[in-house]
Parts: C-alpha cells; structure tokens; sequence
C-alpha cells in the first residue's frame, strides 16, 4: 500500500458503453482476460441482460442479480488498478447507465462499424457531455463489410457532437481486412481472425512511405493507407491529450473485439492517457482526492433478489481519502453516523469484504434503507456530492392501490424502491396522487411484482399521456407562482420536492415556453450543475 498520490495514480475508473449488440460484453470480456482477472471466454455472458419480454421479468431478475456481482470488475494491468463499471445495455435500464456515468472518470463508447452511431449511442454520449468526461471511441466488427471509415468519423463528429481524432486505421475491412496501422506508435498491426489468441503480428513501419509496407499488404492497399493517413494529417489536429482530457475530443481505435483484434492498444494507450480520479464538485466546495478526509457517494443501489430479506447493496464511489471498515462516517442528508461492518469489492468474479479502499475504487454497502442515490458519506463535514440528474421519463403511469388495507405498504414500497432509482416518483400535491415516471415499460412490471412480493401491496398502474417532465424555476417568484397556479392539474414535486411541469404534448410545452418567457424549462434535475463534473 502506497500513499494516498500513490493509490490515485494507479487507479482508472470507467465504463464501457454502447448501443445493445455493438460489443461492450465481449470488449468487457476481453479487457479481463488480458487483466488476467478471468481465465475463459464467456464468463462475463451471463451478465447480459438478454430477454427483452416483459413477460420474463424473473428471468431478468435473475441476471440482474448476477450482475451484483459483477457490478464493478477490478483488475490489474501494468501497475495500474482498473476499475470497470458495468452498465447494463438493456434500454429499460438505461437510467442505470447514466447514473453509473457519475460514478466515473472516463468511458470507452463501442460503435458497431456496420451500423454506425446508433440512438441509444446518442442519448449516452449527451450525458458524457454534460460533465465532460474524455470518451475514447472503439470501433468493432472491422471483420465485417462496414461503412467507409471516413464516413463513420463524419457520422461521429455529426451525431456525437465532439471532435474526433484516429489513432489507429483500418486497411480495408470486412472479408479483405488486412488490419490496422497505428498513427500513434507507427506500428503495423497484421490482422488474423482467431478468438482465442492475442494477434503478435506487430511490425514496426515508422515511415508510410517504407516499401516494405506493400510487402505485407500489398501494393493496392498500401497506396490506400498512404493516401488516407495523408488526408487524416491534413484533416485533423495533431494528436494532443489535453482536450481528450477535457472532454471536446475523443481519439478513435478501429478493431474487432470477438478476434482479440485492436484491443491491446486501446487498453494500452488508455492507461496512458486516461484520467485518474479526479476533483468533484459538491455543493459546498470543490474536494479533491487527494485530500486526507474520506468522502464518497451513492451512485447505485441493488436490491436483493432473495424476497425474505429487504437488504439492499448500496454502491459507492470514494471521492477522497481513505475509507475504512468498522469506522463511523457522516451520512450528510440525515445527519447520522454510521459505520459498515461488511462492505464489499469485487476483483475479479469474486466479492470479498475490504478494509479500506482509495479514491476511484467502488464499494458495496449493505443497506436496509437508509441510503437514496446521490447520498453523501463523510468524515463530519456537511456537503452533497452534485452530478447525479434525473433525465426526463419517457413513459408516465399513475400508482392506483389495490388493497385499501395496505396503503401504508404501498407508501413504504414506493418509496424505497424510487430511492434505489427504479424509476421516479412525482407527487401531485392536490389528492397525493402518485405519478411514476420511467423511460421503459418493463420497470412497471418490475415495479408491481416487488411491491407485492417485498411489500405485501397490490396496485394497478394507469397511463398518463405525458410528453415530458420538465424541471421549471424562475427568478421572478410570482410568474412562477402564476404558473403553478395555472397548470394546478400537472404541477407535480419530485422527490427532492423540486418543481416539475408534466407537460401534456410537445405543442403544449412550445406553447408555455413561448408565454412564459420569465420561467426556465430543464429536462434533467441537475440543471443548476449541469456544467459541473
Ligand atoms: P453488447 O454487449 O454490446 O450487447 O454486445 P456483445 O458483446 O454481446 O456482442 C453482440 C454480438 O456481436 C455477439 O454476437 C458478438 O459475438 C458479436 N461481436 C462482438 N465483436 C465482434 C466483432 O469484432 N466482429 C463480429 N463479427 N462480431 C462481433 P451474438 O451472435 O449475439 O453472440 P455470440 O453467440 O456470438 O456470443
């Protein structure tokens, strides 16, 4: 064990995202296998969630609850601890995934080179965005006949809004692919498909213009390379790591993750460039990790899968210091101290109880309740750690009870199960009415069958045809009264007892954001900090 400058170094904490079926769980796999953390394919398979039937909800239970376990995966790699967060690529659950983006302090996007930047691609890349945080970019299937790599930086740049900038480049693709030539070590890289092998054809070719590159690739595609990496010259900026670092470009690898191709680099380059833990933002201060007091907060929060016991598994991120078993810290929204005798990390496939742990490293709290998401824990100290929003949901159902009888039941569970961020909870204010808002139908079902089987409550849910949730504030507090007053009926409080306009259609929100100049419309609940990491 190291100093605490020492500990921070070593870490990198990311996540891989990507549109469903692009890769994440194969590239996951692969990285593991090269951390050594896995020793055969196929062990991270299971932590997919792969039916989508609503109707297989236990099924998905189950595989979520295989992903507790492999919620973090923590692995060595040339003297550097990487902690890799999972995030779950079913869109259902995509409020996860955003969450989980908070967690951390770079990704790697996967974009499938046949289908180019896909929606789900889009909405991730808007959160990275609004923190900033540096996106590396792999583009996968290269043994598949994709889009002209020209084109699909082009699609990136457009759809993704950020600078991008290769690192490697692809010599043909598809059936012809030959492999990649790395603008970044001046390295060849001889492409043969095999699954099981880490490709050893590296040949150093420092100079594009060396004849022995047509030897190996032959004069045609030779020619092609020259005049490509000609172009990129010409085209992008010369390779530079501050605004990488900064979040405004991303550097672009081209492989394909089921060959075992393009993959080294990448991790080698990202533990040379990616960022450590870095400072973040509370609402007091800016705290830095390298601070000596511990502080850290809740990002995620797992249920148990086993209904006789309501424990939970909160996870945390540790911002700064040294956190400690058996050792009491400050919980900052309700002011109490609490000390945790079995907290958990998860290196490799195994979850074992840790003693202490440093700035970048996840750990999981076992929790009968007292924990929300976005909860801060601290040595005394009283601030919140900002970045945890709340998007907008898509779908909106009203919470009817069942079984007068169970009210309270019903209460409790809806409750609890928001705070874990199942899905979120407004209050109408006139009646208590309960609007649940999420951004996939399955959350419903997933929602129903736990308060029955954990809470003993019955309910039924009644769409609400809502377009958007939108966050209103304003400085002038009488427009803004007049407002609430107005729209009575779809004025709502989320769980912070923020105000928030249910607003009926796109036209109707048009509509009131034309009346109503003196009000400002957010679609996230973290407007006040949306620019702030
Ligand atoms: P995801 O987690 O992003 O959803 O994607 P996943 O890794 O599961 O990959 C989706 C499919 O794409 C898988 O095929 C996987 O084998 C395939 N794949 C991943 N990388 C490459 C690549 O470089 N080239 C090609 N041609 N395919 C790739 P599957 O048929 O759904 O699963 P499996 O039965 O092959 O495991």
């Amino acid at each position: 064990m190291g100093t605490i400058q020492e500990e921070i170094q070593k870490r990198r904490t990311f996540a891989i995202i990507s549109h469903p079926d692009a890769g994440k769980t194969t590239l996951t796999e692969k990285f593991l296998l090269f951390g050594g953390a896995i020793q055969t394919a196929g062990a991270v398979k299971n932590n997919k969630i792969t039916k989508t039937a609503a109707s297989d909800f236990m099924e998905i239970e189950r595989q979520r609850g295989i992903s507790v376990a492999t919620s973090v995966m923590a692995f060595h790699y040339k003297n550097r601890l990487i902690n890799l967060l999972d995030t779950p690529g079913h869109k259902d659950f995509a409020e996860d995934t955003y969450r989980t983006l908070t967690a951390v302090d770079s990704v790697i996007l996967v974009i499938d080179c046949v289908k180019g930047v896909e929606a789900q691609t889009e909405r991730l890349m808007e959160v990275c965005r609004m923190r900033n945080t540096p996106v590396i970019v792999f583009i996968n299937k290269m043994d598949l006949e994709g889009q002209d790599p020209f084109d699909l930086l082009d699609e990136l740049e457009e759809k993704l809004k950020i600078q991008v900038r290769p690192l490697s480049w692809p010599i043909s693709g598809g059936q012809s692919f030959k492999g990649v030539y790395s603008l970044y070590d001046k390295e060849l890289r001889l492409f043969n498909p095999d699954k099981t092998k880490i490709s050893k054809n590296i040949i150093s070719i420092s100079d594009i213009g060396d004849p022995e590159l047509n030897e190996w690739v032959g004069d045609d595609h030779a020619e092609q390379l020259r005049t490509d990496t000609e172009l990129i010259e010409g085209v992008y900026d010369e390779w530079n790591a501050a605004p990488y670092l900064e979040g405004k470009m991303a550097p672009v690898f081209f492989g394909s993750a089921v060959n075992n191709f393009g993959i080294q680099e990448m991790l080698d380059t990202f533990i040379e460039i990616a960022p450590d833990p870095r400072p973040r933002q509370t609402d007091l201060r800016e705290v830095n990790p390298t601070e000596n007091a511990f502080s850290g907060f809740i990002f995620k929060i797992h249920a148990n899968i086993d209904p006789r016991h309501r424990d939970r598994i909160a996870f945390m991120r540790v911002c700064s210091g040294k956190f400690q078993r058996n050792t009491f810290f400050h919980h900052t929204r309700i002011q109490k101290k609490l000390k945790f005798a079995n907290p958990a990390t998860f290196l490799a496939q195994d979850k074992s109880v840790v003693d202490e742990a440093w700035p970048g490293d996840v750990v999981g709290l076992y929790d009968t309740g007292t924990f929300k998401i976005g909860d801060t824990l601290t040595e005394g100290e009283n601030f919140t750690f900002r970045g945890i929003p709340s998007f907008s949901p898509e779908i909106f159902k009203e919470l009817v009870n069942k079984d007068p009888m169970k009210s309270k039941q019903l209460d409790k569970g809806i409750q609890q199960l928001t705070d874990e961020g199942v899905a979120q909870l407004f209050i109408r204010e006139l009646g208590n009415r309960k609007i649940v808002g999420t951004v996939g139908e399955l959350q419903f079902e997933v929602i129903q069958y736990r308060l029955e089987h954990e809470y003993g409550a019955k309910c039924e849910f009644q769409s609400k045809p809502y377009y958007k949730a939108c966050w209103i504030v304003s400085k002038d507090e009488s427009k803004l009264d007049e407002f609430k007053r107005i729209k009575g009926a779809d004025m709502v409080k989320d769980k912070d007892g923020n105000d928030v306009f249910l607003a009926p259609s796109k036209f109707l929100l048009d509509m009131e954001i034309a009346n109503y100049p003196e009000l400002t419309f957010h679609f996230t609940s973290e407007f006040k900090t949306a620019q702030i990491q």
